[in-house]
């Protein structure tokens, strides 16, 4: 069996919108973690962090990513993945971990025009500050990527294609 393929990077780097083209191309499963977060909860992600606190929701988070090494799936992963030391152990385990690196203006610029998800750790946050947040886990991502996708301008079906082409080089085409 196929392990699963996992995208990691910061909040605006595109993993759903890349997670759900190289499902399609690949004809896996797809799974958003931060949507399965909601459905498990029963309520949306700023309601969580809201009523049950950051410490619920890094809960709920860990325990739906070891699940999904029950099937072969691409899974978007939320941006914060990274910050427990259970899961980066477990992402380390793992084969195919993509680190979407995408420059922090084009985060920004997505952050910002992506009024349908709201981010409860940068509402209200100055570039600045999500700059600084930015810096601190970006070791991290770098610390359990098994491959980095280096992003500048390129569209969601470009950088699919990119870890499609990786996939079949190692010979994970599916
Ligand atoms: C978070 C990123 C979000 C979501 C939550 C916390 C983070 O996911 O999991 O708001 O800590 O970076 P996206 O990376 O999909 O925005």
């Amino acid at each position: 069996m196929v392990d699963s393929i996992y995208l990691i990077g910061f909040m605006g780097a595109g993993k759903t919108t890349v997670g759900r083209a190289l499902a399609t191309q690949l004809h896996y499963c797809f799974l958003d973690l931060d949507e399965s977060i909601e459905k498990v909860a029963g309520k949306s992600i700023p309601t969580i962090f809201l009523e049950d606190g950051e410490q619920r929701f890094r809960k709920l988070e860990s325990q739906i990513l070891m699940e999904t090494s029950k099937q072969k799936a691409v899974v978007a992963t939320g941006g914060g993945i990274v910050l427990n030391e259970s899961n980066r152990l477990f992402l380390q385990s793992q084969a195919n971990v993509f680190f979407l690196n995408k420059q922090m203006d084009a985060i920004f610029r997505h952050l910002q025009e992506d009024r349908t998800n709201i981010r409860p750790l940068i509402l209200e946050k100055t570039y600045e500050e999500i700059w600084q947040l930015h810096q601190l886990r970006q070791p991290l991502y770098q610390s359990v990527a098994g491959e980095i996708i280096d992003i500048v301008d390129e569209t969601p079906d470009e950088i699919s294609w990119q870890i499609y082409q990786k996939l079949i080089e190692k010979g994970e085409n599916g």
